[in-house]
């Protein structure tokens, strides 16, 4: 038995739910161009759901549900009062999702109308946990849901208290859209391993959290924040880059394990960084960004992943840096659990090997004898 690091190129599941091909990124076989350009995220995780787009009124149903169920019990809204106002957003995150699970009393029912249920359940709650929790740490009232509008919408009113602009709402929703599925990515892996125990699904998301959490994943996008604004002038970006490549540091933000040649949603979120930066008069970060990837592609080869863009596209719609990671997770939760109830269709526990790399023969040594 010989391992491979990472689990580079091992095929580990089945999956109809999104394909990476020949560097072509497809939801049910739908190309993600098309999506970006045409679908909201309430559809796309419909797709993801169901496997098809919804006509008008499985659409309209869907956001019904939503709707009715995107309020959080009023006990765990005291709970994130107190919560440090220091603490990590996503440790926030993957705290709350757990405690969402002591609320539910079909938590642990496994059953496939009680688990779609339950991802729709999730899908309305998480922005309003993560709303919740950013405006109690500044002293304020968390707001109540608005009813019938989109999770883009609604998020973005949480988090201010005023109606945002139409603009805001469509780049928003485009990026959900985006960061929506990626197939056995480290998080979903994460899920599906935890839900094919046959445990609770709110178990296979605090897992899916987790990982997500990790700079290597979904972090790297506030990481990349933290470049551009280290880097803060067009000027300082040629320098800055040669000291990191030079100190053989990553740029966060760069690579991948699947896409060689780049990463087809990049060039959505790069638009989307532009076009912000235009409207709003002031395009710093979206040029920085634009040379740090001309330094980074032509010294190291290496293109810009989904993150990087994303990065100054939150930031110039007003959005603080830690909440760019759980704004990442309210998308994915879409994949995750599309995954999770696939994975519970046809389920077999996922238990690999591994290769063995310690000693063998070992005598037991009584304490006594030890040095
Ligand atoms: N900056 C500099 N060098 C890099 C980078 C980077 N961002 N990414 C890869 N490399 C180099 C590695 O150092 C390695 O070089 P070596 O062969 O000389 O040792 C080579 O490219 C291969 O990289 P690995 O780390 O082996 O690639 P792996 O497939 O294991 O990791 C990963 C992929 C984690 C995305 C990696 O590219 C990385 O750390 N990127 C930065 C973090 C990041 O942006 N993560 C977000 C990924 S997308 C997502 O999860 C949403």
């Amino acid at each position: 038995m010989t391992a491979t690091k990472g689990l580079e190129g091992v095929v580990a599941a089945t999956s109809s739910i999104s394909s990476i091909e020949d560097g072509v990124l497809a939801y049910r076989g739908i190309n993600i161009d098309e999506m970006a350009e045409h679908a909201t995220f309430e559809e796309t995780a419909y797709l993801l759901w169901h496997g098809h787009l919804p006509n008008h009124q499985e659409l309209a149903e869907l956001k019904q549900l939503l709707s009715e169920n995107s309020t959080i019990p009023d006990v765990l809204i005291e709970q994130l009062k107190l919560y440090p106002k220091d603490a990590s957003t996503m440790a926030v995150l993957r705290t709350a999702v757990s405690a969402l699970a002591l609320y539910d009393e079909t938590a642990n029912d496994n059953s496939k109308e009680a688990n779609q249920l339950k991802a729709i359940k999730l899908q309305a709650q998480l922005p309003t946990v993560i709303a919740a929790y950013a405006r109690i740490r500044e002293g304020k009232e968390p707001l109540a849901p608005l009813p019938g509008v989109s999770i883009a919408h609604n998020f973005l009113y949480m988090l201010t208290g005023t109606e945002p602009d139409a603009t805001s709402v469509v780049a928003l929703d485009k990026a959900l859209v985006l960061h929506a599925d990626h197939e056995l990515n480290a998080s979903t892996f994460s899920a599906r391993v935890t839900i094919a125990t046959l445990t609770d699904i709110y178990s296979a998301i605090t897992s899916a959290i987790g990982t997500l959490k990790g700079p290597l994943h979904g972090g790297a996008n506030e990481a990349v924040m933290d470049m551009l604004r280290e880097i803060g002038s067009l000027e300082n970006a040629e320098p800055y880059i040669q000291r990191k490549l030079q100190n053989k540091e990553k740029i966060m933000g760069f690579g991948h394990r699947v896409y060689k040649n780049g990463d087809p949603r990049a060039k959505h979120l790069q638009k989307m960084s532009r076009q912000l930066g235009l409207m709003q008069g002031d395009t710093t970060l979206f040029d920085i960004s634009v040379k740090v990837e001309s330094l980074v592609t032509g010294q190291k080869g290496l293109q810009p992943n989904v993150d990087f863009y994303s990065a100054s596209v939150y930031t110039m719609l007003g959005i603080p840096k830690d909440l760019f990671t759980p704004i990442f997770a309210i998308s994915r939760l879409s994949g995750w659990t599309a995954h999770i109830l696939e994975q519970l269709d046809n389920n077999r526990i996922i238990r690999p090997r591994a290769e063995y790399t310690g000693q063998f023969n070992q005598q037991y040594i009584p304490i006594e004898l030890r040095q």
